[in-house]
């Protein structure tokens, strides 16, 4: 059997070229366009799809959950169907994740999985996107070792899925096709979404921080913001539609606009946004560096923007924040940690932290520890330090040992879980709005949903909350939920 690779990169025409770290890390100038009819389903792509199922395996954060709906929208445009499970689908796409080593072991798993359901199966197909497909070395390594990969596709590939499954179908071989370098922003993709209630809406995409650990501003490309009508004109369509809550969407959300405007900001399009009517209105992930008050006021001032704030620390050392080039010191981030809690009443505030980043000392880590008992957070997502090829952290001298990171995890979870049962022991007897989404997953006499505040409840009330907005009091705080019943 002939194993043809065809490797295609946008700048360069149909050259061959395998997906390029260095490449991607290359920021130029020139203003992204709006394209709005680069996706394209013709009339033949429409049927290929026809009598066969698909299954998307999602890994990773709420951008790859999106991409994920734009694939099945997508999928569905050319005649697929969504199977029940992975083990009825004729096409399996897994949605990749390469922030940390663990991302990337579980899709290597799963990989090596499909692989043998592949030998019962021989029809299956299998293809492999998201942030992983954006490594050379990732797709070297699917080259080599994982020819029961049919299909490759990058990040910026998403909208050309009609054409590369069909390419992938009609031969017996790897069809990869990786764009290093972001393009254009392409307005015309479908979604299909998961939820009734809620939705996401794309504001940005990439990231020009380059943080020293992180692998995202090479697997997404430069910050390219959507343009403000198109995001204003989603969001009323789903105000139509009955929607309630929408989560604007970026890496580094707060610098929307900055590449495309000269005086309109993310605080004018929270205000623009919240304007449209839409019931509840938040927004994720907002690097420290780039809020500003404008945006506090916003939030502030309109009812509708949720008082929840992901502000991620990663450290609470000045010496390692600056090695991590996160351009904020602990002072000035607990400036702004302690203002947003002034001028945002009840504003629930959780964060990211990394732990054993290279060269972090006990007393490096001591730093984390105070800026965490100062901030009680509502919740804290906590890493160990993951070397990504291609960073400059992966570089750095690193000899802690993995133990001694291991407990340093310990110790910090252990203060992140306290400070979350009790900002949620507050809640007991207190009345909150919860937006009920559907049956609990503990409980399926019990339905769920979130507070303004962002906080899992579980309520004791019927399934006809389901899809509205309900007060309801709280009688019980755990760590990571509320318990409640309705009192209407
Ligand atoms: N190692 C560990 N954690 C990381 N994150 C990003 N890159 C790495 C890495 N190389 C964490 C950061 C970020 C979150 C999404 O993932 O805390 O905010
Ligand atoms: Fe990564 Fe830093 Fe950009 Fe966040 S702001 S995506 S951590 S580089």
């Amino acid at each position: 059997m002939v194993w043809k690779c065809v490797i295609i990169h946008k700048e360069v025409g149909d050259k061959m070229k395998l997906p390029n770290l260095m490449e991607a890390k290359k920021r130029t100038n020139e203003k992204v366009k709006t394209k709005t009819n680069e996706y394209i389903v013709t009339h033949e792509l429409q049927h290929l799809g026809e009598g066969l199922f698909y299954y998307v395996k999602t890994y990773g954060c709420q951008m790859n959950e999106h991409d994920s709906e734009n694939i099945k929208a997508i999928l569905e445009d050319m005649g697929y169907k969504e199977a029940n499970s992975m083990e009825t689908a004729d096409l399996v796409i897994l949605n990749t994740c390469a922030i940390r080593e663990n991302a990337h072991n579980k899709v290597f798993g799963m990989i090596g999985r499909l692989k043998h359901s592949k030998e019962t199966n021989p029809n299956l197909m299998i293809a492999v996107c998201g942030c992983m497909a954006q490594e050379e070395h990732v797709v070297e390594e699917i080259m080599k070792k994982y020819k029961a990969v049919d299909l490759v596709f990058g990040t910026h590939n998403i909208y050309h899925l009609p054409q590369l499954l069909q390419k992938a179908l009609e031969k017996k071989g790897q069809e990869i096709e990786v764009y290093s370098m972001e393009g254009d922003v392409i307005e015309n993709i479908p979604t299909k979404r998961d939820n009734p209630y809620k939705a996401w809406v794309n504001i940005q995409y990439g990231c020009d921080k380059f943080c020293t650990y992180c692998i995202v501003p090479y697997t997404r490309g430069k910050q390219r913001s959507r343009e403000k009508e198109y995001i204003i004109d989603e969001v009323k369509q789903l105000v139509e539609d009955g929607y309630l809550e929408i989560t604007l969407l970026g890496q580094n959300v707060n610098a929307y606009g900055k590449d495309l405007y000269d005086d309109y900001t993310m605080a004018n399009l929270l205000e623009d946004v919240s304007k449209t009517g839409i019931k509840r209105l938040r927004f994720v992930t907002s690097h420290p560096w780039d809020f500003t008050d404008g945006m506090i006021d916003m939030i502030a001032k309109y009812d509708n923007i949720m008082p929840y704030i992901h502000l991620p620390l990663q450290s609470g050392s000045d010496r390692i924040l600056k090695l991590m080039g996160r351009r904020y010191t602990k002072e000035s981030y607990l400036e702004l940690y302690h203002k947003l809690k002034e001028r945002i009443p009840n504003c629930s505030i959780t964060t990211d932290i990394i732990v054993g980043f290279p060269g972090e000392t006990e007393e490096d880590f001591k730093d984390t520890l105070e800026v965490v008992k100062e901030c009680k957070y509502d919740s804290a997502y906590t890493f160990i330090f993951s070397p990504r090829i291609g960073t400059p952290a992966a570089k750095m001298k690193d000899d802690t040992p993995l133990e001694e990171k291991e407990n340093r995890l310990y110790e910090l979870n252990e203060l992140v879980n306290q400070y979350a049962k009790e900002t949620n022991e507050r809640y007991v007897g207190k009345t909150v709005p919860v937006l009920i989404e559907g049956i609990s997953g503990n409980n399926k006499n019990m339905v769920m949903g979130y507070t303004d505040t962002q906080k899992l409840v579980n309520v004791n009330a019927s399934r006809e909350t389901i899809g509205r907005i309900v007060p309801v009091k709280i009688t019980e705080a755990r760590t990571w939920s509320l318990n409640g019943e309705v009192v209407e």
